[in-house]
């Protein structure tokens, strides 16, 4: 295989997290301890995983973090009470309500009773609506982790024609509004997309969220697209179970100039981009509360 077309999204985040590292302790030495509320509802066994693995890099950066895994029949009112006590505990930087909920809680409300200076998710309208508007706000993380993949692999991305495939609330739209923010025409594809194919076609940047595995295969790359696969879908395949993108990899490679692999792409990048959030959050919030001395000065902007 030609690696030398992959995308490496492991080492990326392990350089957002040096960065995130060395904030966290210049940040301790200021008397700010960075925390991280994780709120899970139920025991899907992805979002169990997906959990452990922030609570795990939290503590690998130094940042403080509570778990609060509520058990399925939790109500909304119970959840709501929890969200209102995390948003006054001034100890708590960020809170991170972990999706999907269980059917009987109504996720917009959920996710509005966040304060949004703590929403390291970046899923509050307030938040939704600076990212639109082009205000420095907290942001998505996926989005933001492939942003970051883009930048390094594309340099400059004005004026480039990326084309992002889904437009859910957590990638799609973020996605394009990030995409919009660093001057690219933007092209959003779903499933009700008329000639997705061809306008897919003529995109420098491809951003696959669709959730479909390896639907984009190389009759929807122009040569030399840069590809960000979001999708995480576990098949059964030849007898085992493996994941894979939402694009079909050994198709496109030969045809793009640079492609992220599943696992170890846009994975990586989200968690990373969760701790820089976090940290960010901090900031603000030291600001807001001590706003009479400096801004507390971070490795990454
Ligand atoms: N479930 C899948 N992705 C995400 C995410 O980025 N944030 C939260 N809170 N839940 C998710």
């Amino acid at each position: 295989m030609n690696t030398s077309k992959l995308i490496d999204g492991k080492a990326a985040a392990n350089h957002v997290m040096t960065l995130v590292k060395a904030d966290v302790q210049r940040l301790k030495a200021d008397g700010i301890e960075p925390a991280l509320a994780v709120i899970l509802v139920g025991q899907d066994p992805a979002s169990q995983v997906y959990v452990r693995n922030k609570i795990l890099r939290a503590e690998e950066a130094g940042i403080r973090s509570l778990e609060y895994p509520l058990s399925a029949d939790t109500t909304q009112a119970q959840l709501l009470k929890l969200i209102a006590e995390l948003n006054a505990d001034d100890s708590i930087n960020g809170i991170l309500l972990q999706l999907p909920l269980p059917s009987h809680i109504e996720e917009t409300i959920a996710l509005q009773a966040i304060a949004p200076v703590k929403d390291v998710d970046g899923f509050h309208s307030e938040n939704v609506g600076g990212l639109s508007q082009g205000r420095d706000v907290l942001t998505p993380c996926t989005p933001s982790g492939c942003m970051q993949l883009l930048e390094d692999a594309c340099g400059d991305l004005s004026g480039k024609h990326a084309v992002v495939i889904g437009r859910s609330n957590i990638v799609g739209k973020p996605m394009a509004a990030l995409l919009l923010k660093a001057h690219c025409s933007v092209t959003v594809l779903h499933s009700r997309s008329v000639n997705a194919k061809s306008l897919c076609r003529q995109a420098d940047i491809v951003v696959a969220a669709v959730g479909r595995p390896r639907m984009i295969d190389a009759s929807w790359l122009k040569i030399g697209a840069v590809v960000i696969d979001v999708g995480i879908n576990r098949i059964e395949e030849d007898g085992r179970s493996r994941l894979v993108g939402d694009v079909d990899f050994e198709s496109a490679l030969p045809q793009v100039s640079a492609i992220t692999p599943v696992p170890g792409g846009v994975g990586p990048m989200t968690i990373a981009f969760l701790m820089k959030n976090t940290v960010t959050a901090a900031v603000q919030q030291a600001h807001t509360q001590r706003s009479f001395l400096e801004a507390p000065c971070l490795s990454i902007s």
